[in-house]
């Protein structure tokens, strides 16, 4: 079974495809770790050397990779990873479920303050200005992660909770 779980930065993705994988026992795979490990080189290491537009081409080339190399995994993308080129077709192609794990803009911009550093997209960006950046990044990308075949509503919830639901839709 493929599942891949899609959302923006720091809707819990990582940590709760981790645990959903180990309870299913099967594999898991972040799409973000995966590309670090086989360029050597962190996220934000790739964005400042190689610019975003190369990085983009290089999570489309791993998304495909991975989706196609494994029978059953669980598979945590990054945030923008379906909303480029044909990435969201691709996924809904070649996995039996999607989830987009959805959380409010003032959840996601409290977490995102808190672990800007990772991330190259908001690095810069003043915890006072992520309100509305956050918004407006999500408004766009919105109708990408929509299209998934599940929506699980995360706000409030433990990840034990999350994973319980996510597993019901399986
Ligand atoms: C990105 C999200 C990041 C990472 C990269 C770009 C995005 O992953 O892929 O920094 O475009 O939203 P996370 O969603 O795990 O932060």
């Amino acid at each position: 079974m493929k599942v891949v779980l899609i959302g923006y930065m720091a809707s819990g993705k990582s940590s709760i495809g981790r645990l959903l994988a180990n309870d299913l026992d099967i594999g898991f795979i972040d799409l973000d770790e995966y590309i670090e490990s086989e360029m050597q080189k962190s996220i934000t290491t790739i964005f400042s050397e190689k610019g975003e537009i190369f990085f983009r081409k290089l999570e489309h080339e791993m998304l495909d990779k991975v989706l196609h190399e494994n029978e059953s995994v669980v598979l945590s993308t990054g945030g923008g990873t379906p909303c480029y080129g044909e990435n969201m077709k691709t996924i809904l192609n070649n996995s039996d479920h999607s989830i987009y794990l959805q959380l409010p803009v003032l959840t996601l911009a409290n977490r995102i303050s808190n672990e800007k550093d990772q991330r190259p997209l908001v690095k810069n960006i003043e915890n006072k200005d992520l309100p509305e950046f956050v918004g407006k990044h999500l408004f766009e990308r919105r109708q990408f992660y929509a299209q998934a075949k599940h929506i699980l509503d995360c706000e409030g919830k433990t990840i034990e909770e999350l994973v319980s639901e996510l597993k019901l839709l399986l």
